[in-house]
């Protein structure tokens, strides 16, 4: 298993937002996890990002015990994320938002930013190079020199995850990617998380739209008030009577 959550929980004063939840993700896979809103499902992406400390339980990432990392030690251990509410720099340009992405993750160093090494050089020379080839791979080529904010949204969600997988994590959590656009833009997004999966990402993916959780993910878990009340196929999570209560119920 790539990721492994074991009981893990978070608090907030007396709201329990992810209730001793035990959950793993397999390495290659594409995971899913729905819930009603306020159901834990972001709260339980910024545990495993490292963006919250955990109340209690563990988090072990290729069979390691990451729990108490921080955010950009999980980072270079190869766990990106996008956000539900779209992060980008509005007023830089696509390539640049990348570039930015790029650096965080491979950055090399006080010494080599001070001596402007020939490695330096060497790897701003790469960087761009790496920038363009993600863009090209996300369909943004045309928009390189663009400004983020003038990009539409579906263009905006896809710069998102040109960001988050420049840097070749092994474990990418996409936070509700379809939110804001149409069904047919969508269906492009679909396309290009299979893609990413397609280059050995794994991907776990928080998703309101049914369609796409339904049709991309081998396995689902359901969160409701941060407990898990489901875990399986597709199949078997459309079927299960829990979940129809729980999202009926929150009608
Ligand atoms: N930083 C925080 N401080 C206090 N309460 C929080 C915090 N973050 C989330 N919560 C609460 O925890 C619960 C779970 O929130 P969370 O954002 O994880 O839900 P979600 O499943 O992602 O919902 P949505 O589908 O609306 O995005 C909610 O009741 C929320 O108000
Ligand atoms: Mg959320």
């Amino acid at each position: 298993m790539l990721l492994e959550a074991l009981r893990l929980r978070k608090a907030f004063g007396g709201l329990c937002a992810v209730d001793e939840v035990d959950f793993a993700v397999e390495a290659g896979s594409i995971t899913g996890i729905i819930g009603p809103n306020g159901a834990g499902k972001t709260t339980f992406f910024n545990l495993i990002s490292r963006a919250l400390p955990v109340t209690s339980g563990r988090i072990m990432f290729d069979g390691e015990d990451v729990t108490n990392l921080q955010p950009h030690h999980i980072a270079r251990r190869g766990v990106a994320r996008t956000f539900q509410a779209t992060t980008l720099f509005g007023d830089a340009t696509a390539l640049e938002n990348v570039l930015v992405g790029y650096r965080q993750r491979t950055s090399s160093g006080v010494w080599d930013a001070l001596v402007r090494s020939a490695r330096l050089a060497r790897e701003e020379h790469e960087a761009h190079a790496v920038a363009h080839e993600t863009l090209a791979f996300v369909g943004l080529t045309d928009s390189a020199e663009r400004l983020a904010r003038d990009l539409t949204q579906e263009q905006q969600k896809r710069l998102a995850m040109a960001l988050a997988i420049v840097a070749r994590p092994r474990l990418l959590l996409l936070d509700e990617p379809s939110a804001g656009i149409n069904a047919d833009q969508t269906r492009g997004l679909i396309a290009l998380v299979e893609k990413i999966a397609a280059t050995g990402i794994t991907v776990l993916l928080i998703e309101h739209q049914m369609q796409m959780v339904m049709h991309l993910c081998r396995r689902i878990m359901v969160l409701d008030y941060g407990k898990k009340i489901a875990d399986g196929t597709p199949e078997e999570i459309r079927n299960d009577p829990a979940v129809l209560e729980a999202y009926l119920g929150h009608k």
